[in-house]
């Protein structure tokens, strides 16, 4: 039989009781590769230079002693069988180190006990380290399973909101249906009435002025229910190249911004395509850009930036208004949510239902979530707008919206 190799740390002062043990060791077909040590300092330089399948220590030496050796082995989390082999002790002395975590402990005057300890405490050994294998790689696999019934469960949840949206977009259609023929009749005979009735008027009654708030008013009710019922009739987008550039410049001129508020939008020679319904995104463009000039009010600045990826683009509308309060972050996509005076809470709605008909995304992203460069460039457009006049380093964000539409 081929001698089994045995690595084994001797913590022993005493030479001829190391070669002992050894010859023992070798007798009974070992081949034993050994450290001796009898101080603390070797032994420890002992245990970080390599792992030892055994050890073996003397109870009494000049330095120091077993318990201590065993005390330095247990806090460097070695986990090798350890065998106290000494002759001069008691009963008492043996349960100490037994009770301190020896794994054995043999006598010197009853060494024919000493391989059978040896063997034993070897296969013990061998048998903790298949356990803890075996319990790793069951804690692999649970985490493993973990991971699938959270993958399971995220995707569960995604139909489940996803039913209920379409559940919720068919309810409201039935109700914006009803609704807007019940309103619609009574709107179009109100805004004819106050056109027969101006045509009645001298022309410079000082009615007109209130017959046109009839109108404006009339005219901003029917908007409401025309958005409605268009976004609950749920239309696929007619995806086609579109070209952003000019898209943007329509909405730019629909918007009345005020004088001093600064629309920034970098062109590259190349107008920058995407593949989007035209009609669909400029409705979500013009939303977000209106809420973000509203927001800014009399001074400020509004960006749109973008950039293209391997498999979408990303556009990105940031202004330097008062930001988007965290309490209300989670209302504002929901239909009617809205927190002026004049609103409709309508906006946001139509956007994300758009978007998401795109299958793509929007949400409010964070200032951090912006890129070093995204950062830049809004420094270098605040700072323009403001005749030069470097800003201090903080920068006054306001909201940010990320739209990613895949290609
Ligand atoms: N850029 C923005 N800055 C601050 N708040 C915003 C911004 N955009 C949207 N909001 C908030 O979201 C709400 C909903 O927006 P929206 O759906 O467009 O409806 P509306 O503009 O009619 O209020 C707004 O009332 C406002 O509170
Ligand atoms: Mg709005």
């Amino acid at each position: 039989m081929a001698d089994k190799t045995l690595s084994i740390l001797i913590i022993e002062d005493n030479e001829d009781d190391a070669q002992l043990l050894l010859r023992l060791l070798r007798q009974s077909g070992y081949d034993p590769v050994y450290t001796q040590v009898w101080t603390e300092a070797a032994l420890r330089e002992a245990l970080n230079r390599s792992v030892w399948d055994l050890i073996v220590c003397d109870f009494y030496m000049p330095q120091f002693s077993g318990i201590d050796a065993l005390k330095i082995v247990q806090s460097m989390q070695v986990d090798s069988p350890f065998i106290v082999l000494s002759g001069v002790v008691g009963e008492e002395k043996a349960v100490e180190m037994m009770l301190a975590g020896a794994h054995d402990y043999v006598m010197k005057d009853n060494m024919s006990r000493l391989i059978p300890a040896i063997r034993r405490e070897l296969s013990e050994a061998q048998s903790r380290h298949d356990k803890k294998r075996a319990e790793q790689e069951l804690e692999k696999y649970r985490n493993h399973l973990e991971d699938l019934v959270h993958e399971r469960t995220t995707e569960l949840q995604n139909v489940q909101s996803e039913l209920l949206r379409k559940e919720r977009m068919a309810l409201l259609g039935q109700l914006v249906a009803t609704v807007s023929h019940e309103i619609c009749n009574p709107l179009g005979v109100i805004r004819n009435a106050a056109f027969l009735l101006s045509r009645k008027l001298d022309d410079n009654s000082e009615c007109h002025e209130y017959l046109k708030i009839i109108e404006r008013e009339v005219d901003a009710a029917n908007r409401i229910i025309s958005n409605l019922s268009e976004t609950t009739r749920a239309k696929p987008p007619n995806r086609q190249h579109t070209n952003l550039d000019t898209l943007v410049d329509e909405i730019i001129n629909g918007i009345k911004l005020p004088e001093s508020v600064r629309f920034h939008y970098q062109r590259n020679p190349r107008p920058f395509m995407l593949n989007a319904d035209r009609m669909q995104l400029k409705q979500v463009l013009s939303n977000i850009l209106t809420n973000a000039v509203q927001a800014v009010g009399e001074k400020g600045h509004v960006l749109l930036l973008v950039s293209s990826q391997h498999k979408s683009d990303t556009l990105k509308i940031i202004d330097t208004g008062p930001g988007i309060p965290e309490n209300i972050r989670k209302n504002i996509f929901e239909p009617l949510f809205t927190t002026k005076a004049k609103g409709t809470g309508l906006g946001l709605w139509i956007s994300k239902e758009i978007v998401y008909r795109h299958k793509g995304s929007l949400k409010v992203i964070n200032h951090s979530d912006l890129t070093q460069k995204e950062l830049q460039i809004i420094r270098q457009a605040i700072s323009t707008g403001d005749n030069g006049n470097a800003l201090s380093s903080s920068l006054e964000i306001g909201a940010c919206f990320e739209i990613i539409l895949p290609h």
